[in-house]
């Protein structure tokens, strides 16, 4: 026992002895169970890493290879491996749809994972595998195998706005205009279907000020809120749900589910929405949760902001300027918590929520290709966290379940062995073996 421990003292120190060599910026390979004060360090020594580019600095023909893939995806049909995650009357999401397409797969994947993987402490580490699994598909469907997932880097568009960025627009080489043309706000140029939660097309229009109760009104006024009749039919568990069972039971408690799972006569749908889950967040809501954040993140832009309600009239801008930016990387070494809750509840909220409609909606969110080409630079966020210090490399936090009212959830704790799930169309994975990018399997690419 002593023994095993003075080997272990031996071995953390020898690790931090190598990373405070002057210049050693990237952690030399160690052995496998190396840890930095209880957490896993990276190897990173996978070969031939993918290498992600910011969508501007891809050629021509890069970027129009990008759109090609993202049509092919359309164009595969659905995959009979997909399965249910989280119980429709959890998420509220509907039962699969075996007539939809590959591309729907991949929104139901995220939408049957969502009170899993947003304000929980699994929201990072979900959205590395899953955006690295779709970035996979993109290659199998003509994707350049050595370029990884664009980024879009919204920082250098928070001065003209973020409905400027070069990517939005109706050339080849774009990915559709910031606002659709057609009522609605359809964007005119895909007349392509999207199956979830009921089959419409895809609809976008950037707002300016994503939080505004305005904003809120009009997308509940919206085609798109028959949302909530659809999940309404859906509150059967389903059979194929491969939800861990003490999630399932961790949540009914939290939830009081169990007493209000049946719709009775004449009641109103949202009345079924388990007390703590709620299965599509507005922005008020997601205003008043970060609201602690805000304030903070307030109190650094100037005094500009005077009364506590005023977040609401703050720009998608302002959350993804380098001043927000510099806030979320003040969380300090080791401090998952805080340095997550700001990344999500701050840059990632605010370039969804500038892009209603279907971006209100937390679950059906990557309907649209923007989806990818946002979260892969949340997830570069995360990267260069991580790669500040190796007390950052491993450390993770928060807990398994959404809440309404902790950032990053309730129930169990997240471990290194917690399974992310990807709901049967590729292989569920350990969150330890997400947490290094160029660990080799399942994860290899690198940020240019
Ligand atoms: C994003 O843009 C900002 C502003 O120019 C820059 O400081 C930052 O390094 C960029 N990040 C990435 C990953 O490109
Ligand atoms: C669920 O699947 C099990 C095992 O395949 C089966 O016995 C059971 O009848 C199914 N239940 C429902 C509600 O379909
Ligand atoms: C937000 O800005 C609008 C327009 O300037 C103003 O009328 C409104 O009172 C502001 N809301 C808050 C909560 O300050």
């Amino acid at each position: 026992m002593r023994a095993k421990q003075s080997l272990l003292a031996l071995v953390v120190i020898a690790v931090l002895a190598l990373l405070v060599v002057p210049g050693s910026s990237t952690p030399s390979p160690t052995s496998a169970d190396a840890t930095v004060a209880g957490r896993p360090v990276w190897k990173g020594n996978c070969d031939n890493p993918r290498v992600r580019k910011e969508w501007r600095t891809l050629t021509r023909q890069e970027q129009i290879s990008f759109n090609e893939a993202v049509q092919c995806l359309k164009r595969k049909p659905h995959d009979s491996r997909l399965r249910t995650v989280a119980p429709s009357h959890l998420s509220g999401v509907p039962n699969i749809n075996p007539k939809s397409t590959f591309w729907d797969d991949l929104v139901y994947v995220h939408a049957t994972c969502t009170p899993l993987v947003h304000f929980t402490g699994l929201f990072l580490a979900w959205h590395r595998l899953f955006v690295y699994n779709v970035e996979t598909e993109l290659q199998n469907c003509g994707f350049p195998k050595n370029l990884g997932m664009p980024y879009w880097n919204w920082t250098l568009d928070y001065k003209d706005g973020l409905d400027k960025a070069p990517l939005w627009g109706t050339e080849p080489w774009q990915i559709g205009p910031a606002t659709g043309t057609g009522k609605n706000w359809i964007v005119e140029e895909f007349p392509e279907m999207v199956a979830y939660p009921s089959p419409h097309r895809i609809s976008r229009r950037y707002n300016r000020h994503p939080f505004r109760k305005s904003v809120e009104s009009e997308v509940l006024t919206s085609s798109f809120a028959a949302n909530s009749k659809v999940a309404a039919t859906n509150t059967k568990v389903a059979n194929n749900t491969v939800l861990p069972n003490h999630i399932i039971q961790k949540a009914k408690e939290q939830t009081g589910h169990t007493r209000r799972s049946k719709l009775a006569k004449g009641e109103k749908p949202e009345s079924i929405k388990p007390a703590n889950q709620p299965k599509r967040l507005s922005p008020s809501d997601l205003a008043k949760r970060f609201s602690t954040e805000e304030k903070a993140f307030k109190g650094s832009l100037s005094q500009k902001v005077k009364e506590d309600d005023e977040t609401t009239n703050m720009t998608g801008e302002e959350m993804v300027s380098p001043e927000a930016i510099r806030w979320v990387f003040e969380a300090r070494d080791g401090d998952y918590e805080t340095f997550a809750q700001r990344v999500e509840g701050t840059p990632h909220v605010a370039a969804h929520e500038s892009f209603s409609i279907h971006n209100l909606d937390i679950n059906y969110s990557p309907e649209s290709s923007h989806f990818y080409l946002h979260h892969c630079m949340v997830e570069q966020e995360w990267y260069s966290w991580q790669k500040r210090s190796p007390l950052n490399q491993g450390a993770i936090g928060g807990k398994q379940t959404q809440s309404e009212h902790e950032g990053l959830g309730v129930g169990n704790a997240v471990t290194y062995d917690t399974i992310l799930p990807m709901a049967g169309i590729w292989p569920d994975q350990k969150v330890r073996d997400v947490l290094d990018p160029r660990g080799n399997a399942p994860l290899c690419y690198e940020y240019q």
